[in-house]
């Protein structure tokens, strides 16, 4: 597959970045490097499963594992130092075949996030952009993440993980949302767009963006506790 082709772009890539952190460091308090191994940095859009108006920009370090597989760690926008919240795990259209109808459906797909420009590369030259995009665009994605930061809740990470999706077409996503994402970037969703036009996208397989065909899937935290010592022993902890 052409991941291999383009994990080659990739590293030399990285070396060229390498040799830019501090400048870029100027321009994006978060950079493009993230842990060891990661090749790629993608800023995209995800939304609360089950609530298509809790928009979140995401920060996606990837870390290319195989053809069929990457692994992403998602870090909150605009603040230093960034603050983890959340894990992407990318898979091609061949390891999606083989996933069961109800694992698919805690899968979006990458078709639209790619086509519409909503998923970028800030940095990337426009020509390696392309050949990672034209394999980002049948990937999958299954995302948790496990602090709402844009919710105020902006100390110490409150609740349980969350199930989120991408957006899948137009008037989804607040355009004012968009607006503000490329102006933190300096980018043109736009002309991202029309420059991914001639982009091949291969449909989506059934399964994937449940929530277009009404699921409402969201995770939470099952309490089977029937009976708990915990006052007392918080007594006796503190005596
Ligand atoms: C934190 O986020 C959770 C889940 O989004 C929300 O229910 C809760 O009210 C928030 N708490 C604070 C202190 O903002
Ligand atoms: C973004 O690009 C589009 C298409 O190239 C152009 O029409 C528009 O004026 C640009 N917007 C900004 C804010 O530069
Ligand atoms: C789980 O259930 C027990 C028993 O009802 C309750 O005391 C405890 O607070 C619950 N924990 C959470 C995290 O909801
Ligand atoms: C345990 O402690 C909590 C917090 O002080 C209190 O609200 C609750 O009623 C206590 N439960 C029992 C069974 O004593
Ligand atoms: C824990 O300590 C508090 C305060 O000393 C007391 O009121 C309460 O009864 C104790 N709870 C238990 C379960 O022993």
């Amino acid at each position: 597959m052409a991941t291999a082709i383009i994990r080659a772009w990739i590293l030399s890539m990285i070396l060229q970045i390498t040799t830019l952190t501090s400048l870029t460091a100027a321009v994006l308090p978060f950079g493009h490097l993230g842990p060891e191994n990661t090749a790629i940095f993608l800023n995209g859009f995800h939304f609360l499963s089950g609530d298509t108006t809790a928009e979140i920009s995401a920060n996606h370090w990837c870390a290319i594992l195989s053809d069929d597989f990457l692994q992403c760690v998602v870090y909150n926008t605009a603040t230093t130092p960034s603050r983890l919240v959340g894990i992407e795990y990318i898979i091609s259209p061949k390891a999606f075949e083989c996933l069961d109808f109800e694992e698919r459906q805690l899968w979006h797909s990458h078709q639209y996030e790619v086509t519409s420009g909503f998923l970028i590369e800030p940095g990337m030259p426009s020509s390696v952009d392309y050949a990672i995009m034209e394999v980002l665009v049948g990937t999958y994605g299954k995302t948790v993440h496990t602090w709402r930061y844009d919710q105020g809740n902006n100390s110490i990470p409150i609740g349980v993980p969350e199930l989120v999706m991408g957006y899948t077409g137009e008037s989804q996503i607040t355009p004012d949302f968009v607006k503000e994402r490329d102006e933190l970037f300096g980018v043109n969703t736009t002309a991202i767009r029309e420059s991914r036009k001639n982009l091949v996208a291969p449909p989506v397989i059934e399964g994937a963006d449940s929530w277009k065909y009404g699921y409402v899937l969201t995770y939470g935290l099952v309490n089977t506790t029937t009976d708990t010592a915990f006052n007392q022993s918080m007594n006796a902890t503190a005596t």
